[in-house]
Formats: C-alpha cells, sequence, structure tokens
C-alpha cells in the first residue's frame, strides 16, 4: 500500500482519548522504510515522505502512554534550546497490510548518521567534542541523561556540522516546570493554526 497523506503540521496537547476515539492522523507506513536497524531497543523508525520519521514502540505494554510521554520529553528538548529533530505531531501508523494502529511520533529525518556508523575518517574530526557539549547542555537544561551516551543516540548532520541527539524515552525532562512549559508550548502553536 503507499502513503496516503502527507502529515500536516499539528502540535497539541494529545490524550489518550485522541488515540482511543482515532483523533489523530493516520498514516500508512511500509517496513521496507525501516531505518533504525537493530539500533532501537524500544521502538522501531521508519523514514516517511521525504524528510519525515516515524517512531512507533515495538512491544510496549501501554504504546500511547509511552509514545505520549516520549513526544512531551522531545517537545521540551526543542524548548530548552537542544539539538534535536523538529516535531511534526503524532500519528497512528499502520505497517503494510496490518489493521493494528500503532501510535508514533512524526519527526524530522536526519539521515543515516547515527555517530556508531561513521567511518574513522568522520569520526576524528569535531563530532565527537560537538556531542559531548550537546550531552553536557542536555544536563545542564534540566534532563535525566539516562541513554545518552549510546552512539545510536546521536546523529551527524554533515551539511549543517552538527549533532543531533534523538531518543527522548528515557533521556527525560525532571525539572518541575513541566508542565508550565508544555502550555506554554501547546499555547503558541494554537495561536499559529
Ligand atoms: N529523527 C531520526 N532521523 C533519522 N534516524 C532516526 C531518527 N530517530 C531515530 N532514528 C534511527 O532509529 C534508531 C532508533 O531510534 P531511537 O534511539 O529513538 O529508538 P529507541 O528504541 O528508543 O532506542 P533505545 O534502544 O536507545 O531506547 C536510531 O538509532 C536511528 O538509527
Ligand atoms: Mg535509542
Amino acid at each position: 500500500m503507499k502513503i496516503q497523506n502527507e502529515f500536516r503540521k499539528e502540535i497539541r496537547r494529545y490524550s489518550e482519548w485522541d488515540f482511543e476515539k482515532g483523533r489523530v492522523q493516520k498514516i500508512q507506513i511500509n517496513s521496507s522504510n525501516e531505518i533504525g536497524g537493530e539500533n532501537g531497543g524500544y521502538c522501531q523508525v521508519y523514514s516517511f515522505s521525504k524528510k519525515k520519521a516515524i517512531k512507533v514502540p515495538r512491544n510496549e505494554e501501554n504504546p500511547v502512554d509511552y509514545i505520549l510521554e516520549e513526544y512531551e520529553n522531545h517537545l521540551i528538548a526543542l524548548e530548552k534550546g537542544i539539538s534535536t529533530p523538529k516535531i511534526f505531531g503524532l500519528c497512528f501508523a499502520y505497517l503494510d497490510s496490518s489493521t493494528l494502529p500503532l501510535p508514533g511520533i512524526v519527526m524530522q529525518d536526519l539521515g543515516r548518521k547515527t555517530l556508531d556508523r561513521l567511518s574513522i575518517e568522520e569520526a576524528e574530526a569535531d563530532i565527537f567534542n560537538s556531542w559531548r557539549k550537546e550531552r553536557e547542555k542536555m544536563g545542564k537544561r534540566g534532563f535525566l541523561r539516562w541513554d545518552s551516551s549510546k552512539r545510536t543516540n546521536a546523529i551527524w548532520v554533515s551539511e549543517e556540522k552538527k549533532v543531533y541527539l534523538i531518543d527522548w524515552g528515557r533521556n527525560r525532562y525532571l525539572g518541575n516546570d513541566k508542565y508550565e512549559l508544555l502550555n506554554k508550548i501547546y499555547a503558541r502553536h494554537k495561536n499559529a493554526n
């Protein structure tokens, strides 16, 4: 089956209710577009349209809770100025001919250069310094650095000469202003629409 629709830009507060009532965009994904390989323990990632990727949980007992939590941590990371992929919204993804809806985060596809995949010449450059700085920033800006040291959780974007951090499943925001920040983010998007 083909991709039926382009994801429209939609950042808002989602709840389980949106998923239960089918109030999220439905997107067809294809297993041949899987991009994370063995990298993701908890999730799988698929490329979707030109520059977008969708992350869905593998075998989570409560996949909706899992994705909602990750989505909000990721939005806060963006708000805090951490170099991480842009987010477009949440969706229900349908893999191949499956009728099982998988909750997913739709984000910017940053390419295939996770730090574990860099060649020796590339790895010798300033990339690892840039990575270390970004991770320090993450700690200073209130995030738990749970698995930030994994090379599979950082991507080198050579065009921008910049390392991006990914994976906000376990690297989560600990500040007690979490909901205040989220309200601000959602209000801004609401006004922009
Ligand atoms: N925005 C993105 N652009 C390009 N590739 C991505 C993106 N997000 C994830 N990937 C690819 O998918 C892999 C798995 O993603 P991610 O680390 O977010 O999943 P995970 O299951 O939460 O991982 P972990 O086992 O570390 O908990 C990454 O290592 C990377 O190869
Ligand atoms: Mg990971």
